[in-house]
């Protein structure tokens, strides 16, 4: 198995005198990285499973680039422009002189990075290992060209006036899986509702501006970047957006859930975060409460659906999705 372990102790022997002991900033921390050489070090992480599971490991964890550091590590992300404005924002954070260091799977990309910096900058080591690679290089004069990077870090517009950001889900338009699951909503929703897993709150803010019925919709999301996308667009003060692991929100009662789960975290699709949001919105729905799901077609998920609801309900299939009815709930937490 593939030790971003292995790749980040190596370079932080090569230039040990250059790591301080304390001062550094991790952006993009994961929690299979073993950061202590690096001190009291501030992690920049956005993905809250990730950010607790930090902050149980003892890290200080921070969604934003608030405070000047002596040292950076940037682990990429799968998103080029992420990967780029993210570099640019650790080399204007950290002071003159000091290492940032850049961190990556190859399937991530981490060879294109290279590529583009060695252009820029005189890189002082590579090491790879464990199917990607790291590389270092002092800070010292800034190029123009990161002034573009930070750029591609704004929110941008897309399909129908819509805000997003790059590196987070469906970036660039309206998710296809969304868009259907919206177009077999019923008109008649109403009362409270939840948008689990709500992305930039495309479901969400159509469902509001089309029925004056519902008295609110909590949008829980567990990506930072995109819930702050979801609040530029959606101005309505039924709206409440919180930043969580969608399998431990709390509140309940919920008279609808609408749903398009996340199915990988990483390359690989992972149905068990759809099978946990399943159990999750019957947990939270009220006795009489509907779930409202779309997914990939090949994800199975009817047996969990079973395992929770009495009635299931396939609303539509297309050759790439199905859009299913869930209702009374078999596992409630409601008071
Ligand atoms: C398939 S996308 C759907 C996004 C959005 N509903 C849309 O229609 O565009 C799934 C979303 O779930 C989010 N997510 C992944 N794991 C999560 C978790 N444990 N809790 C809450 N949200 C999560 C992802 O960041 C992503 O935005």
């Amino acid at each position: 198995m593939a030790n971003p372990n292995a790749r980040l102790s190596l370079a932080l022997k090569a230039c040990s005198s250059n790591v301080p002991e304390n001062g550094a900033m991790i952006i993009n921390a994961n929690e299979a990285t073993d950061y202590s050489r690096l001190g009291e070090a501030v992690c920049i992480q956005w993905f809250k499973p990730t950010c607790d599971r930090l902050i149980e490991k003892g890290l200080t964890t921070t969604q934003d680039f608030t405070s000047t550091a002596n040292f950076a590590l940037v682990e990429i992300t799968r998103s080029k422009p992420q990967s780029l404005g993210l570099i640019a924002k650790a080399f204007d954070s950290i002071i003159e002189n000091s290492i940032l260091m850049v961190d990556g799977k190859k399937t991530d990309g981490i060879e294109s990075h290279l590529k583009i910096l060695r252009n820029l900058f005189d890189i002082d080591g590579v090491i790879s290992k464990s199917h990607g690679k790291i590389f270092w290089f002092k800070k010292t004069q800034r190029p123009k060209i990161l002034n573009q990077w930070l750029q591609g870090l704004e929110p941008a517009t897309v399909d129908q006036g819509y805000k997003t950001r790059a590196g987070i889900f469906s970036a660039n338009h309206i998710d296809k899986a969304s868009a259907l699951l919206l177009e077999n909503l019923p008109n008649h929703l109403s009362g409270k509702g939840a948008d689990l897993g709500a992305g930039w709150g495309y479901l969400s803010n159509e469902l509001l501006k089309n029925n004056d019925k519902i008295k609110s919709i909590c949008l829980v999301e567990a990506d930072w970047n995109a819930l702050n996308c979801a609040k530029l667009n959606i101005n309505d003060s039924r709206a409440k957006f919180e930043w969580a692991d969608a399998t431990h929100h709390k509140d309940n009662g919920y008279d609808f859930i609408v749903m398009n789960p996340p199915f990988h975290q990483s390359r690989k699709a992972e149905p068990d975060i759809g099978k946990s949001f399943i159990q999750r919105a019957s947990e939270l729905l009220s006795p009489k409460g509907q779930l409202w799901m779309v997914a990939n077609r090949q994800l199975a998920y009817e047996t969990t659906l079973d395992t929770y609801f009495t009635a299931v309900n396939s609303i539509t299939e297309t050759p790439q999705f199905k859009v299913i009815n869930a209702s009374r709930p078999k596992k409630r937490i409601f008071k």
